[in-house]
């Protein structure tokens, strides 16, 4: 059984990203035979328009998910760009995809209502996403809710080519990812580079402890109890702190008689020591970007052994 799933190397991967997406890739490297994992930096060119920026994020991305755990010896990580059996592929899917199903798909369909004029390359983004999974005869893709649809076009691309020429795909099945748990913001809102409002993972302690400072609050009397449940302040106290923690705050909340600045003192600390580790493996990794390198040469000789063999099947049955 293979497990993929991409990420666009658009910013510095934030909080919200990390529970949301990156610790559960971590995770399912664990169980699964094989995990296939890449930046999808081909995509992230539809909005990262700065060669140095793109090229920049692109090995912070590798870098990051090392320093988090993702396990070369678990996980098969690669660039994108570096399989280019993929971009082949996508020419050949994009031939039997019809229009109206592009149409449907949310990125190009919010940024035409906007009255943005969108490009081919966001237009056609599902269908290089459809290349990315079937080259790869991936089983499980791991993704967040936003992302099902994409999935449902693979499936359907793969669907009408296998119909027209005989069984070559492996139909692929989303799995989406537990963001029930929506990461809030420095806002309340969720966090998203879009509303600027994130809290980077890799941020210098200082100045992380200065954004937890910033986040807003309501403005309650402090002796006033108040319900942690749904206090986006707890929640974030929550991602980090244990159970037993979490137990003890949430008495204080309920007693009242405290103030928000003790929850965000909180809040650094225990996100300062649950992201040490990481900062210092990061810390080694950044002293030696072509170990990096390596990891994502090895990464994508793997992934393009495989892209090559599915490919070969594709163009025999499609007679090229
Ligand atoms: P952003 O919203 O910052 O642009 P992306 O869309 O690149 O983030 O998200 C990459 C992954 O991280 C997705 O799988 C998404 O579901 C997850 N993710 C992003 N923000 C959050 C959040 N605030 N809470 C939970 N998961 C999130
Ligand atoms: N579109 C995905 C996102 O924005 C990233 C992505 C590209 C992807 N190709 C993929 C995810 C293939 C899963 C499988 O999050």
């Amino acid at each position: 059984m293979r497990v993929l799933s991409g990420i666009q190397p658009t910013g510095r991967f934030h909080w919200g990203n990390y529970f949301g997406a990156i610790r559960q890739y971590i995770d399912l490297q664990e169980g699964s035979k094989q995990a296939f994992y890449f930046i999808a930096n081909l995509h992230a060119l539809t909005t990262v328009r700065d060669p140095k920026e793109l090229k920049q994020l692109t090995l912070d991305a590798a870098i990051d998910l090392l320093a988090l755990g993702l396990d070369p010896q678990k996980a098969t990580l690669f660039v994108q760009s570096d399989v280019p059996e993929v971009s082949e592929l996508c020419w050949i899917l994009m031939t039997g995809t019809p229009m109206g199903l592009l149409e449907r798909c949310h990125a190009y369909k919010d940024k035409k209502e906007k009255g943005f004029s969108a490009d081919a390359g966001l237009f056609t983004y599902p269908v290089l996403q459809a290349a990315d999974i079937l080259a790869y005869d991936s089983n499980t893709v791991p993704v967040g809710q936003d992302q099902v649809q994409h999935i449902e076009v693979c499936r359907d691309i793969a669907g009408s080519f296998n119909h027209q020429f005989g069984e070559v795909f492996v139909l692929p099945k989303a799995k989406v990812l537990d963001n029930s748990a929506k990461v809030p913001g420095i806002d309340g809102e969720k966090m998203s580079k879009s509303y600027q409002n994130t809290i980077e993972i890799f941020e210098l302690p200082k100045q992380m402890r200065k954004k937890v400072m910033r986040i807003e609050t309501d403005s309650r009397p402090m002796e006033d109890p108040k319900d942690p449940e749904g206090d986006h302040l707890f929640q974030l106290y929550s991602l980090f702190a244990s159970e037993e923690k979490q137990q003890e705050m949430a008495d204080i909340y309920r007693k009242g008689g405290f103030g928000y600045g003790t929850v965000k003192k909180a809040i650094a600390d225990e996100a300062e020591s649950f992201f040490a580790d990481a900062h210092s493996r990061r810390a080694e990794l950044e002293k030696n970007p072509h170990k990096v390198e390596e990891v994502l040469k090895d990464g994508a000789t793997r992934a393009r052994k495989k892209a090559a063999e599915v490919l070969d099947r594709v163009k025999t049955a499609c007679g090229i």
